[in-house]
């Protein structure tokens, strides 16, 4: 893998990540063979795994782990220390004893619909959606899906109640110009 440092900043940015315009990326973050969507910025301490897709207008808050098997839509917050989960059942050995590989287990997928938030020290586990303009609340632990604008909350995450669907849809795209330490180009 085409791994490199930024000059002076301990990034760790496959070759392989796509990068859209206007990425933001903040220092210790580690990305690989994933996709991050235009004006996203991502905070110190965060891993994105291979086939995770991070839509445009997204921000990532510091020390969350995105697997892979994960897809976030545009515009969605994602607080800080959240974690994904792609495997209900893991194992570090197979079945002879040796460790698991890819060939050994099945990725499981989540997805985060447009506009969506997720607290911080939230877990979500795999094989849900999480609906457009939903929040869950922080430190949640999501089981199930969650519906369009569904606030949820608690371990397991529960319908608290509802909120207004967000203009979020009708908001212009406009990048906020702010003191990042770097940005990146697109085309790596
Ligand atoms: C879930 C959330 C949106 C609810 O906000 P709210 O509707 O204003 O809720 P309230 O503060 O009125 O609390 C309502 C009830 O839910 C409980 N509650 C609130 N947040 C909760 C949470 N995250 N987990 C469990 N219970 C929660 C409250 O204790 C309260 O319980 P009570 O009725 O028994 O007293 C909010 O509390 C939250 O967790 N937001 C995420 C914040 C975050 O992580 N930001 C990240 C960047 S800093």
């Amino acid at each position: 893998m085409d791994t490199r440092q930024q000059s002076g900043l301990c990034q760790s940015i496959a070759g392989d990540v796509k990068l859209g315009e206007d990425v933001k990326i903040y220092n210790f973050v580690n990305l690989y063979g994933c996709e991050i969507g235009s004006r996203t910025k991502i905070g110190a301490f965060v891993e994105i795994q291979k086939g995770a897709k991070i839509g445009t207008d997204c921000k990532i808050s510091s020390h969350t782990f995105i697997c892979e098997g994960v897809t976030v839509e545009d515009r969605v917050f994602i607080g800080h220390q959240v974690v994904f989960i792609n495997d209900r059942y893991p194992r570090a050995a197979n079945g002879a004893g040796q460790l698991q590989t890819e060939a050994d287990w099945t990725v499981e997928s989540t997805l985060v619909q447009r506009g969506a938030s997720i607290g911080s020290g939230s877990v979500i586990l795999c094989n849900v959606t999480i609906g457009e303009n939903a929040i869950v609340g922080a430190g949640s632990v999501v089981t199930k899906n969650v519906p369009a604008n569904a606030v949820v909350a608690g371990n397991p995450a529960r319908i608290m109640r509802y909120c207004e669907a967000s203009p979020v849809h009708e908001l212009t795209t406009q990048a906020v110009p702010e003191p990042w330490p770097i940005e990146l180009k697109p085309g790596r």
